[in-house]
Formats: C-alpha cells, sequence, structure tokens
C-alpha cells in the first residue's frame, strides 16, 4: 500500500492545474493529472514530478462529458492499484476548464450548454463519482473565479457557472463532513495561462488594464496558485473547510 497521500489534479498539463500537480510533489504528494488533448504535456508534468521522488500518473478525461466518467473511474481504478497500489486516493482538485467570452445578449445556448458542462454538470458528478474512492478525512478542492465575485463584461455565463460551484461547494462540505471530507473553494484572480487563448498573458492591454484594477499590482502568474491549492491539502489546513479562498491579489476591489 501506497504510505503518501495521493492528489487527482483535473486539468494538469498545463496553466493552473500543472503548477497545483508540481506544488502538490513539493509537499511530499503523489499526484494523477488529467489531461484533455495534450498528453505529450501531461507526460512531461508527470516526468517532472518523478524527478522530485514523487510518484505519478496521467489520465485523459473530458471534464464536460459526464457519460464518460465510468469509464474513466475505471481507468483510474487500474491506475491506482498499478502505479500506487492503492484502490484510494485523498485530494480531488477540480480545476480543469476552457473560457467562455461573450456578451450576454450574444451568448448562444450552444455556448452554454459546452461551460456548463465543464464548469458545473462536470464537477458535480466527477466529484459524486470519486467519493468512493476518496478516503474519509480527505478534501476537495473545486476552482472557481474571482469572475464569480466581481464583474467584468463578456463573463456572464462563465461567472455564473464558477458561483454555482461555489454554492455547490457549501453544500457538498455539509454532506460530506460526516466522512470528514473537507471542501473548499479557490477562487484565482487573472492570471497568466493559455487560458482564453493566453490573453491576460499576451494582450498587453488587458494585461495592463487588471494590473491597474489589482491592490497588488500586477496580473496573477500560475506559481500565485499552485502553494494555495497544495496548503490546502496539509495537516495544518485541516480545520478550513467550505471557505471560498479568493487567490487575485486585491483585483476590483
Ligand atoms: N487563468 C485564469 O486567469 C483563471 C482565472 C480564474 C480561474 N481560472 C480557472 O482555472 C482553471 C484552470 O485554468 P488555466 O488558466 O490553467 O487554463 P489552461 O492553461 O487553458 O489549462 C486548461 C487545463 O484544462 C484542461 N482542459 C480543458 N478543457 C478540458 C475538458 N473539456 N476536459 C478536461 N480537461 C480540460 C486542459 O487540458 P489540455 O492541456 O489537454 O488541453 C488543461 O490541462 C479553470 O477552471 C479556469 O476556469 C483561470
Amino acid at each position: 500500500m501506497s504510505t503518501n497521500k495521493i492528489a487527482l489534479v483535473t486539468g494538469g498539463s498545463r496553466g493552473l492545474g500543472k503548477n497545483m500537480a508540481l506544488s502538490l510533489a513539493q509537499k511530499g504528494i503523489d499526484v494523477i493529472l488529467t489531461y484533455h488533448t495534450q498528453q505529450a504535456e501531461a507526460n512531461a508534468v508527470v516526468a517532472e514530478i518523478e524527478k522530485t521522488g514523487q510518484k505519478a500518473a496521467s489520465l485523459q478525461l473530458n471534464a464536460g462529458d459526464v457519460k464518460s466518467f465510468n469509464a474513466f473511474f475505471g481507468q483510474l481504478k487500474n491506475v491506482l492499484q498499478e502505479t500506487f497500489a492503492t484502490d484510494h486516493f485523498d485530494f480531488l482538485i477540480n480545476n480543469a476548464g476552457t473560457a467562455l467570452y461573450g456578451a450576454f445578449a450574444e451568448t448562444t445556448e450552444e455556448q452554454f450548454d459546452a461551460a456548463l458542462n465543464i464548469h458545473y454538470k462536470g464537477v458535480f458528478f466527477l466529484s459524486q463519482k470519486a467519493l468512493p474512492f476518496i478516503n474519509d478525512g480527505g478534501r476537495i478542492i473545486n476552482i472557481s473565479s474571482g469572475l464569480a465575485r466581481m464583474t467584468y463584461p463578456g463573463s456572464s455565463a462563465y461567472g455564473s457557472m464558477k458561483g454555482a460551484i461555489e454554492v455547490l461547494s457549501r453544500y457538498m462540505a455539509l454532506e460530506l463532513g460526516p466522512r470528514r471530507i473537507a471542501v473548499n473553494v479557490v477562487a484565482p484572480g487573472a492570471i497568466e495561462t493559455d487560458f482564453g487563448g493566453g490573453r491576460v498573458r499576451d494582450n498587453k492591454e488587458i494585461n495592463a488594464q487588471i494590473a491597474s484594477r489589482t491592490a497588488l499590482g500586477r496580473v496573477g502568474l500560475p506559481d500565485d496558485i499552485g502553494g494555495v491549492v497544495a496548503f490546502l491539502c496539509t495537516d495544518e489546513a485541516r480545520w478550513i473547510n467550505a471557505q471560498r479562498i479568493e487567490v487575485s491579489g486585491g483585483q476590483g476591489l
């Protein structure tokens, strides 16, 4: 049996999820990360984690396709047994996601449904189906967004879906309490990743505009986020439950 704790990070091939995976490994936690299409990037993260001495594996997941989840958990079961010599893991990080920018007046039903499947329905049912695999005393961390609190034009669908997982997280915390599973939300501000075509990182105007609305005077970097998620998986964070932790440098105050 594996003696290390194990985290499952969705969308761990790039951006924030990659940083979370590496930060968890730095804390002595083994990691299973998922990717959607970028298998080579996922394998590179696995190799980087293995260099630190932790165990790691990657699995393909479409976080917006609930019907594929039973097959996913079948594969997860095999990976847990083959790579980690166990049937359970400890920490679920619901991070995978894609951007949706569009005016309220123009967002189509197709765009709305695609985002809803990934950002809300997928989080609901992936967490539900993960329950038999999560050890009692484990943790679930749902990744929301600063946009669930503050408003920017063009984020009505995305921001409100992130708001939905914040409410869901409190209900999950209540109902999973008897199993001592804590559920928290980490809500990043705007961070320089590939998200949304990399616009926060690559569009100088957007970058400067967000920096000017941020108390600490810059946009966020992936490294600002992963360590907070990893901390929430430590023993020191054991009494933090049902909380929304915004990690935005004080954006949009
Ligand atoms: N960046 C920001 O400014 C920001 C701010 C607040 C919140 N967030 C949230 O943080 C999370 C991560 O964002 P990020 O900035 O790291 O984005 P990113 O750099 O674009 O990375 C997205 C990750 O999610 C995976 N993914 C995308 N679509 C998927 C799907 N349908 N099924 C499964 N996995 C999928 C990608 O896998 P592949 O590599 O295989 O494509 C990748 O690992 C998202 O939930 C996002 O809403 C981001």
